[in-house]
């Protein structure tokens, strides 16, 4: 037996006995309660009563290659040489380095270790949100990829818009915002010689049913989708979403770059038009954010000057 049977299981937060579930799954009620105990230290909240057995307190759906190839578009699997769907990971990006594979998916229900920009933490409770990673290949002849957290943010939202979520907005160069409020986040670690191949992991982080509880320890305004739609989205269903718009953006981004992102941009872009502080470095800039250029490069205008800024550690907050 192993945790996945074990989850499958539980997942509908119904009471299952240990005797139940070692006949199901054909192992001695100790090795079911071994297990139980392993789940409750990887923190997946197991509830245990004398006499009715084990439940999930709340009712999950569980990642599924199957509900995923159910939901993406056959040019998607095409694309893909392989997609792991992983229980507990420290980190989906760590996995996707390890993993030589491109491109490759790597998603999991929970991360010990997950990793936010400017090494920060990610939070990532058990079956709740999505934690994605994709490794794609970029061949020498790419022009910048400095653009690329920008299609990222783009390709998060058109996946968010064909769900039917409504209010999503970017704010530069990579945050998926609803209301002011984060929803999602992307990391883009890379690798690879000058001059030649450069593999990227494209992480990929969105809250879907986080609850207060779970969320306590984020030190910024945040969002779960769950809180915005009528019907508790599926993240599977979403995960097909987002995998056909990777599928579908990225070739296009290898050949002409952010030129085919740019026009979706504005329409997303939460911070055109706004006052902000753009913290570069230990600098801090002053000004009204005007969009973009045509490389995806933050336009900041103070007085008369507009001023473009790009990559690195800039970090954009709307000045209050
Ligand atoms: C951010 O700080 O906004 C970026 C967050 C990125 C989180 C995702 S979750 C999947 C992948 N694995 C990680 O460890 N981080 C990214």
């Amino acid at each position: 037996m192993n945790f996945e049977e074990l989850l499958a299981t539980l997942a509908d937060g119904k009471f299952h006995s240990g005797e139940e579930l070692s006949n199901t799954l054909c192992v001695s009620r100790t090795a079911v309660w071994k297990q139980i105990a392993k789940l409750h230290d990887l923190g997946v909240d197991v509830n245990a009563v004398k006499g009715r057995g084990y439940r999930l307190r709340q009712s999950v759906e569980l990642l599924s290659l199957a509900e995923i190839y159910r939901h993406i578009d056959d040019k998607t699997c095409d694309t893909f040489d392989r997609i792991d769907i992983e229980l507990a990971v420290e980190s989906t990006n760590r996995m996707a380095a390890d993993v030589k594979v491109s491109p490759y998916v790597c998603l999991a229900e929970m991360q010990t270790a997950g990793r936010g920009r400017r090494g920060r933490e990610w939070v990532s409770p058990f079956a709740t949100n999505i934690y994605l990673s994709l490794a794609w290949q970029f061949n020498e002849a790419t022009s910048s990829l400095d653009s690329l957290s920008l299609c990222v943010a783009v390709v998060l939202a058109r996946a968010l818009r064909r769900l039917g979520c409504a209010g999503v907005g970017l704010k530069w160069p990579n945050d998926v915002l609803i209301g002011n409020r984060k929803l999602a986040g992307i990391l883009l670690e890379a690798s690879g010689e000058v001059g030649g191949p450069i593999r990227v992991i494209v992480g990929v982080g969105l809250n879907v049913a986080m609850s207060r509880g779970q969320g306590q320890s984020i030190d910024q305004d945040w969002i779960s989708l769950n809180e915005i739609v009528a019907e508790p989205l599926s993240r599977n269903e979403i995960v097909a979403a987002v995998l056909d718009e990777m599928a579908m953006a990225l070739p296009g981004f290898e050949e002409k770059g952010f030129s085919g992102f740019e026009k979706d941009w504005r329409e997303f872009d939460c911070l055109t038009d706004r006052p902000v502080v753009l913290q570069l470095g230990s600098k801090k800039i002053d000004g009204i954010a005007r969009g973009v250029d045509a490389t995806g490069g933050l336009l900041i205008e103070r007085g008369d000057t507009l001023t473009v800024y790009r990559g690195g550690e800039i970090s954009v907050r709307p000045s209050k």
